[in-house]
């Protein structure tokens, strides 16, 4: 039988639920994480969890937890589902109280919930690459902040679906953000440009990754704003997250990228990308600190 993870408890499937004045659910009051388990571990787990607390802070929420405890929370309930390679997705919400917009005084108990997923990597399209589109980026201005409330990004994906593509690209005026649900690069004359970390976009586990990746190979990594134009004129672009990994975009609004096949620094860093999953196993070192 399936687990659920219910506040600190292993419920079978059929019997989690959560209260219908839940904030979650009323307002999206909540945050989450999303993290890849490859090989029975969770694939660097510490900024994952990390970027859980901060999500929790920035919206002022209280949560009880340590990364540590949250990583053994989550490994029990991996385990109880004996998954090998998959993900887990956690959402933790400011909890049930009667509907009102204000924070619940006194505060409530924080409603934390997690379950698994059972797949593998997603080597065809990892090949092949995928065919993306781009849209306005119509969020709200604190995408750091990992937060339940994703209908811009539904919307977007939505519009990728109904043209036949994988994602969705977004953009701010001129400016490219970041994907529906992934981080977005532009290479051009052998060097990666990326949004900088700030509010318009998620800071991406996975692009920590590829920015140490690039730095090994001394593949320029600029964390830069790049336009529209751009975009459209790269020789390679690449979408990267928790589940798909570094994803070539092939194929932008029905034109191709460069010369429409998978290049050579998306390959490069692809196999630096594999290389770090099946040796360091999720640890290494950002700014001399191990994450
Ligand atoms: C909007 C958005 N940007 C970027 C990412 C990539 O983040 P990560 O690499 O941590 O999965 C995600 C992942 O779900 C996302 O939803």
């Amino acid at each position: 039988m399936t687990k659920v993870l219910i506040n600190e408890k292993l419920v079978d499937e059929q019997e989690a639920n959560v209260p219908y004045n839940d904030r979650g659910y009323v307002f999206g009051d909540g945050i989450y994480e999303y993290v890849r388990i490859y090989d029975n571990h969770i694939f660097t787990a510490r900024p994952h969890f990390e970027r859980l607390l901060r999500s929790a802070k920035e919206i002022g929420l209280d949560l009880k937890y340590s990364v540590e405890g949250l990583i053994e929370l989550v490994q029990e309930l991996i385990n109880a589902n004996g998954i090998v390679n998959g993900g887990v997705y956690i959402q933790v919400t400011r909890g049930a109280a009667p509907r009102d917009h204000a924070f619940p005084t006194p505060s409530v108990e924080a409603n934390v919930m997690a379950f698994t997923k059972n797949y593998g990597r997603p080597y065809k399209e990892l090949e092949e690459g995928i065919n993306a589109v781009t849209t306005e980026d119509i969020r709200w201005l604190r995408c750091d902040i990992k937060s339940l409330n994703l209908l811009g990004n539904v919307l977007a994906k939505e519009l990728a679906v109904k043209y036949n593509a994988k994602e969705a690209i977004q953009h701010r005026g001129d400016i490219v953000t970041e994907g529906s649900s992934s981080n977005v690069y532009a290479i051009k004359d052998g060097e990666i440009y990326t949004h900088p970390v700030n509010n318009y976009i998620l800071n991406g586990i996975t692009r920590k990754v590829i920015k140490h990746i690039a730095e090994e190979q001394n593949i320029p990594f600029n964390e830069e704003t790049f336009t529209l134009d751009f975009l459209k004129n790269a020789d390679e672009v690449i979408v990267s997250s928790t589940s798909i990994e570094v994803m070539p975009v092939v194929k932008l609004n029905g034109e191709s990228v460069g010369d429409g096949k998978v290049g050579a620094i998306t390959k490069k860093l692809q196999e630096g990308f594999t290389r770090y999953i099946d040796t360091v196993s999720g640890e290494f070192q950002e700014n001399g600190q191990k994450i």
